[in-house]
């Protein structure tokens, strides 16, 4: 292990953490490639940092909603200290061998092939654990004793034992917190085991705040005009504080994510002729119930104006109009919850609204 200064690395000196041990000798293929356009933002960065340098034997579990940051934001601590990462992605048919590892017949002779868990064991690297949510709890029960910084023992490979080495950090992302979802927004999620969940350190991600989803847009998509970007953010703020009778929710039935975001502004950006309207609908409000949809495509009409490009035969659907008497109330009742929570949230914790490092 080597110290880094962290200061330097993140150009912050906001950090909790000044300076950190990382492991050494590191496979340069395993270290994530650094994204320049990425923004930190700051708290979170900390919560990360803070775990990196004192697992004190927990292991990181970062919930939120889908495309809100969770997978690149540790990819991008890890790429930019140098810190060599085994990524997995679980599904419902996730086992424990996919994580330890199986016998495999090789040039006739049965040898025991690890898994990215042993091999992030060995050489101290991060083990990125995605949509932890979805694996059955019992086979997870098999990381316990690991996930407590204990040595792990390979039954199916005549018992042999793994030690961790110093570098070793175990780090999940999911849309719930291992309770389930009740609204079945994100199916397949399932209600994990509490002597499981008992091992983690818990980290709540949301979408980006106005002035770091400004950040990265402008990062990312560099020829839009600041007043557009202003208005893409502001139509994503509307969007996911929307309040709707008609969906089981209460909301949209799909959340308005940070990577829809980026791929409306992107679409926009490498076709510029293309109107904001269409990138919309074609990077987003495509997928929803239709009445969902119009919605959606009216709150576009409202920012951003009529579509002139449009063709008002495409689809069978007229232009949308501008958003009806109750549904600008509706918005201004999601303005004041959504000014409250900003206020709430400033209050409580180092928000990242005023702190982000790109
Ligand atoms: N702070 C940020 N700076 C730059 N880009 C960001 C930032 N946060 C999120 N993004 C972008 O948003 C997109 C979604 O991020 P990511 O895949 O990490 O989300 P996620 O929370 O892991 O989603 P899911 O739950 O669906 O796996 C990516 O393209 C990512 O680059
Ligand atoms: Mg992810």
């Amino acid at each position: 292990m080597s110290a880094v200064s962290l200061e330097s690395i993140f150009r912050s000196q906001r950090l909790c953490v000044s300076s950190l041990d990382v492991p050494s000798g590191q496979d340069p293929s395993h270290i994530p490639a650094v994204d320049e356009n990425y923004v930190f933002p700051l708290g979170l960065l900390n919560q990360m940092l803070l775990y990196l340098a004192c697992p004190l034997h927990d292991c990181l579990y970062l919930s939120g909603p889908s495309g809100c940051g969770k997978t690149t934001m540790a990819l991008q601590v890890a790429a930019r200290l140098g810190w060599g990462v085994e990524q997995l992605t679980l599904c419902g048919k996730s086992e424990s061998a996919d994580l330890i590892g199986h016998a495999t017949l090789r040039r006739g002779e049965l040898v025991f092939e690890y898994g990215p868990l042993v091999r992030a064991m060995r050489r101290g690297e991060i083990l990125i654990l995605n949509e932890i949510d979805l694996m059955p709890p019992g086979d997870l029960a098999a990381l316990n004793d690991v996930l407590e910084g204990k040595p792990l023992t390979i039954t199916q490979n005549l018992g042999e034992v793994i030690a961790p080495a110093p570098g070793f950090r175990v780090i999940a992302t999911a849309n719930t917190k291992g309770m389930g979802d009740p609204l079945g927004f994100y199916s397949g999620a399932r209600t994990l085991n509490q002597a499981f969940l008992d091992r983690w350190r818990f980290v709540e991600l949301d979408y980006p705040d106005e002035r770091t989803e400004k950040v990265i847009l402008k990062q990312n998509c560099q020829s839009l005009d600041d007043g557009l970007i202003s208005d893409l953010v502001r139509l994503a703020g509307e969007l996911r504080h929307t309040s709707l009778a008609s969906s089981a929710q209460g909301t949209l039935s799909a959340p308005f994510s940070t990577r829809v975001l980026l791929r409306v502004a992107s679409l926009k950006m490498v076709c510029p002729q293309l109107s904001v309207h269409k990138a919309l609908e074609t990077g987003f409000a495509l997928r929803l119930p239709d009445s969902e949809r119009e919605y959606v495509m009216r709150l576009c009409a409202d920012i951003f104006g009529n579509d002139e490009r449009a063709d008002p035969g495409a689809m069978g659907k007229k232009a949308p109009g501008r958003l009806t008497g109750d549904e600008e109330e509706g918005k201004k009742t999601r303005r004041r919850r959504s000014a409250k929570k900003t206020e709430e949230q400033g209050s409580l914790d180092e928000s990242p609204d005023k702190d982000t490092e790109a």
